[in-house]
């Protein structure tokens, strides 16, 4: 199988279970939401250092229980007024926590910027918050040159579901127009709720999935295939292939998505949440 699997938590207690049940996992995924969940933040209260403390600590712990080679992503702190600039001072000092992170950036215009001069300094990224097509095609715009597995494109499935739209052809459609590039994107495969989710990353060639430990536990039960004919849910909207090139400047891409909004919010009403 080459698809890579990260767990999607911000517990470390998650990553030991993971590994146990799994034997090995390439990597892992947090975000602000994830990390208001944690047990230990959980409905406390911390200072804006003592919440990054706890970050910081949260994301060392997963690291050392990984190899060395996996990936920890770390997501900046960014509603609608944050700038690109303000990203990447987050974004320098994340990197800085931990020897193997991908900074999570959203894919908004001032994300984009952010991504553009982080790849140049060598931090790798996590384009999170994906739900179009363009979307996919300006990350993959505003990091040429980067190598492959410095930059991660995390299209949401679970969150188009939930509006009535089939979210697994988001992941099919991104795999067929990135076809046309050089490869330096990896599509990480986000939002996945379960096994129809999972299975269907797999047979779409996705280069990994981030899953909570639930979807892990399905897999393994079903016994762990690599495709099933499950139904398809006949209740979501089919999302249509769109002919978009991956050669313009990215900042000519419409990259504005209702969802990538609602997300950006929501992330950032939970992280200001756990703020005294
Ligand atoms: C991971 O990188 C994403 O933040 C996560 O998969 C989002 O999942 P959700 O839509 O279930 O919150």
């Amino acid at each position: 199988m080459s698809t890579k699997l990260f767990l999607d938590s911000g517990d470390p207690k998650e990553t030991r279970a993971a590994l146990e049940l799994l034997g090995h996992i390439d990597g892992q995924t947090t975000n602000p939401s994830l990390i208001a969940k944690n047990p230990e933040a959980a409905g406390k209260k911390f200072s804006e250092a003592e919440i990054y403390a706890f970050y910081k600590g949260v994301v060392s712990e997963i690291s050392g229980l990984l190899k060395p080679e996996a990936s920890v992503s770390i997501e900046v702190y960014a509603d609608a007024q944050t700038t690109a600039e303000a990203m990447l001072k987050q974004a320098r000092e994340f990197n800085a926590w931990i020897p193997n992170a991908h900074i999570k950036l959203p894919t908004t215009a001032e994300g984009l910027k952010a991504a553009e001069v982080l790849v140049g300094e060598g931090v790798r990224v996590n384009m999170t918050l994906v739900f179009s097509q363009n979307q996919a095609a300006a990350v993959y715009a505003a990091t040429q040159g980067a190598k492959k597995g410095d930059v991660f494109l995390s299209p949401f499935i679970g969150r188009l579901d939930d509006r009535g739209e089939n979210g697994l052809d988001l992941i099919k459609n991104i795999m067929e127009m990135y076809k046309a590039g050089d490869g330096h994107v990896e599509v990480l495969s986000a939002s996945v709720r379960n096994l129809q989710h999972f299975v269907k990353c797999l047979e779409y060639g996705s280069d990994i999935i981030t899953a909570p430990l639930k979807a892990f536990k399905e897999w393994v039960d079903a016994g762990r295939p690599e495709s099933l004919a499950l139904p398809e849910n006949q209740n979501l909207k089919p999302i249509a292939y769109e002919n978009v090139a991956l050669s313009k400047p990215y900042a000519e891409y419409d990259i504005r998505h209702e969802l990538t909004d609602k997300g950006l919010a929501k992330f950032a009403q939970d992280w200001n949440n756990l703020i005294a």
